[in-house]
């Protein structure tokens, strides 16, 4: 069948676009997840498992989505997750996802591994951006990237804490993935049946992760699986102490990505955290971990109201939204729901994807008869 944007109107139909659009390995470097993928599955379907139980009767002609985040007012309540290797999945990258975002006024989250640098990311947009921290073995490394960040205006920082080893993704085992991508007969096969995107990658301006080539040659120069990249250059011995170290040296709002228990909560509110972001890396780390949107409502009640509560993965709906701000999160966060509209169409892709959900939104909180996300409330929700 052949797919046209105007075609998509869920995360779904921007999925196949990808997948039609895409290089199988880099297809499923964005799709795939760890070991079974069953936390993967599990991210999306969990918000199945409870339902929303509307108010009628309750004048929703004005519907206010706005949030605030890290100090940061958003226009909605989702906003896209810091993910790796843009440029990879559309010739604009970052470029591309900074613009959608600011045009639909929301925060955009910046990988350390990404393929633009923040000081045009910085430069590109005014609207608020995270950058999102690997914490490296090379400390040159880290206390660079740091300044960069400060220096390119960058609202908060998000120490990613569920990396310390790389995930067993056995698709991008199976598909040889890298970055940079590695010319072998069997990529090359599958570039060519995506001439488009071929001749985007190799025709434009080279392939880099702008903020490590200076000082890591593995994944600009040298070709290395993502989980490579983890396990070789990320340092194993991070702590908390590290965490507040970092926390301190930013002096910004401060986010940790990848908090899942209580226990960790409780220490990201003592380090003086502003914000966690409840995630399980999109289910391509720990497999077998429990969700996000399963663990918001015990961590709403043991540290709601001391820091914010963001939960990212598995974000396919706006009802997943209203479910999980239900259950006690300030905001939401997703990667695959926009990576799939960027490899689709770039910004025009991401834009759809953010209308998508804009309009999913605000329709359902009209549905669940609430004109503010404060009157989103636990009393709405039945687990089953
Ligand atoms: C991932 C990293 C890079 O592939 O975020 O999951």
């Amino acid at each position: 069948m052949f797919r046209r944007l105007s075609d998509c109107h869920n995360v779904e139909d921007l999925r196949l676009l990808a997948k039609d659009r895409l290089p199988a390995p880099v297809f499923h470097y964005i799709d795939g997840a760890a070991d079974d993928e069953v936390t993967y599955r599990r991210n999306t379907s969990s918000f199945e498992e409870c339902d929303l139980v509307p108010n009628v009767l309750a004048g929703v002609q004005d519907v206010d989505m706005s949030v605030t985040v890290m100090g940061q007012k958003l226009d909605m309540p989702l906003f896209c997750s810091p993910t790796a290797l843009q440029r990879l999945f559309h010739h604009d990258g970052e470029r591309a996802v900074a613009k959608a975002a600011e045009k639909y006024g929301t925060l955009f989250g910046v990988s350390s591994l990404a393929t633009v640098s923040l000081a045009e990311i910085g430069a590109l947009t005014a609207s608020p951006k995270l950058f999102q921290f690997y914490f490296h073995k090379d400390r040159a490394l880290n206390a660079a990237m740091v300044e960069k960040a400060k220096e390119a205006g960058f609202h908060a920082l998000a120490l990613t804490v569920d990396t310390i080893v790389g995930g067993n993704r056995e698709r991008d085992l199976r598909t040889g993935f890298t970055t940079p991508p590695k010319l072998t007969l069997a990529s090359l096969f599958s570039f060519l049946r995506h001439p488009s995107w071929a001749l985007n990658f190799f025709l434009r301006e080279p392939f880099e992760l702008a903020e490590l080539k200076s000082h890591i040659p593995e994944g600009s120069n040298i070709s290395v699986s993502v989980a490579e990249y983890f396990t070789g250059l990320l340092d194993q011995s991070m702590n908390w102490e590290d965490a507040a170290d970092l926390r301190a040296k930013w002096g910004g709002p401060f986010c940790l990505k990848g908090i899942m228990s209580v226990a960790d909560a409780k220490k990201a509110v003592e380090i003086g955290a502003s914000a966690i972001m409840i995630s399980n890396h999109g289910g391509r780390q720990l497999d077998g971990s429990r969700t996000p949107f399963d663990q918001v409502a015990e961590i709403a009640d043991a540290v709601g109201g001391e820091i914010e509560i963001i939960v990212d993965g598995g974000i396919r709906r706006g009802t997943h939204v209203l479910k999980a701000l239900a259950a006690g999160a300030t905001a939401c966060s997703g990667g695959r729901m926009y990576l799939y509209a960027l490899a689709a169409a770039g910004q025009a892709g991401v834009e759809r994807a953010l209308g998508n959900m804009r309009r999913e939104i605000e329709r359902d909180m009209k549905l669940l008869g609430v004109t503010k996300i404060s009157d989103i409330t636990p009393d709405m929700l039945r687990y089953r």
